[in-house]
């Protein structure tokens, strides 16, 4: 709800997340790892572009399942009085650092620690609270964007006691949350060749993953980074190593098996096209391609609403789409950006809107 003096979002927030006398949130004090946030940046990707995606889009809340530093969820907030932010992370020491980061946004922003693919749940938990969950469009749905920035932060890779770089030795980690029980080490040495192989080439497309698989399978037991990455080098010809280091997708596809991140977009994806209000928007950042195929396939879905005509002709099946998109086919950094930010590189961005009972423009 809009307050017409400051014409700031509010009750929705302060209703739903205590927030103690001295301003600071209830949650706080349980959040593990504060004394990282300091050092917690992140560059938001494209972050121009996700401002512009959430500028057209009713008063109320935007679910950020990604908040990571804060980056994107500041700038949306910067950007749109209209709106407020609930940040998702499953990261104790991103929840640090986006809290620190949104404290001065008030009650416009509220972080919980959990995994996006909880995201209905967390939302349904804040609906349920007496008063102010937005109810913008007027059909019981609450949240008016959701937002994800896939994949991993920049402090996520560049701290070595976190164990995803093959560039900083360590303990072979991976866990975006550190309470979850399965890590990189136990997959590396627990698996066996034909497993380790498919995991490499589903998640890392990773070339000769049979033949790397075998090595792995014989260097156990491989309990750090630096050791892996020594035992891939060596498993591969010269002529690999020459096109870069070819840890590199061994340790994506150990990094995306060791958090179900697949699994977890898969999850999130229908819930969020669910979840927004007509007239509000999902919008996603993924970096590698097996990502992008499922956020592409769930959105054109959604799109075609479970249209059965034959692609080109008009649509006599009797099919009622609920979304529409934004911009066909995938955005991508400018130049400029991935010069400044080479973790950029890859990134795709797509945005479908969900119509307003009118229908509109599809
Ligand atoms: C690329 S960073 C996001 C950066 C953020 N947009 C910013 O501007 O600072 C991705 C973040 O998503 C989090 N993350 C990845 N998968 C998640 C999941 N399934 N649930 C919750 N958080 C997740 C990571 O812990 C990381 O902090």
């Amino acid at each position: 709800m809009r307050s017409p003096s400051t014409g700031v979002v509010e009750d929705f927030f302060s209703a739903l997340f205590r927030t103690g006398r001295n301003g600071t949130s209830a949650l706080a004090p349980v959040v593990e790892g504060l004394r990282m946030a300091q050092a917690f940046e992140h560059e938001p990707v494209m972050a121009d572009e996700v401002v512009a995606a959430f500028g057209a889009v009713a008063p109320g809340v935007v679910v950020d399942g990604t908040v990571g530093a804060g980056g994107h969820a500041a700038a949306i907030l910067a950007a749109h009085r209209h709106l407020g932010v609930l940040g998702l992370d499953r990261d104790p020491s991103a929840v640090a650092a986006s809290l620190q980061r949104l404290q001065g946004f008030g009650a416009r922003a509220k972080i919980r620690r959990a995994p996006f693919g909880a995201m209905g749940a967390e939302v349904a938990a804040a609906s349920a609270t007496p008063s102010g969950w937005p109810a913008s469009g007027g059909r019981g749905h609450s949240v008016t964007g959701v937002l994800l920035d896939l994949g991993v932060s920049s402090p996520q890779l560049d701290r070595a006691e976190r164990g995803f770089s093959y560039r900083r030795p360590a303990r072979l980690d991976m866990r975006m949350d550190p309470s979850s029980a399965l890590d990189a080490a136990q997959i590396v040495n627990n698996a066996d060749v034909g497993e380790l192989a498919r995991m490499f080439a589903a998640n890392g497309e990773v070339r000769l993953a049979g033949r790397i698989a075998r090595a792995i399978v014989g260097a156990r037991p491989i309990e750090t980074t630096d050791e892996l990455a020594a035992v891939v080098a060596a498993a591969v010809p010269a002529a690999v190593r020459r096109r870069g280091h070819p840890a590199r997708r061994v340790f994506q596809a150990l990094r995306i098996t060791v958090n179900d991140e697949l699994g977890q977009l898969a999850t999130v994806l229908p819930v969020a096209l669910e979840l927004v209000a007509p007239g509000g928007r999902v919008a996603v950042i993924s970096y590698h391609s097996g990502e992008d195929r499922l956020v592409k396939a769930a959105f054109a879905e959604a799109v075609a609403g479970g249209c059965t005509c034959p692609p080109g002709l008009p649509c006599v099946c009797g099919a009622e789409p609920e979304h529409r998109w934004v911009f066909r086919g995938a955005r991508k950094p400018s130049a400029a950006e991935v010069e400044r930010n080479r973790r950029a590189e890859s990134a795709r961005f797509r945005v479908v809107e969900r119509l307003t009972d009118s229908g509109g423009d599809r």
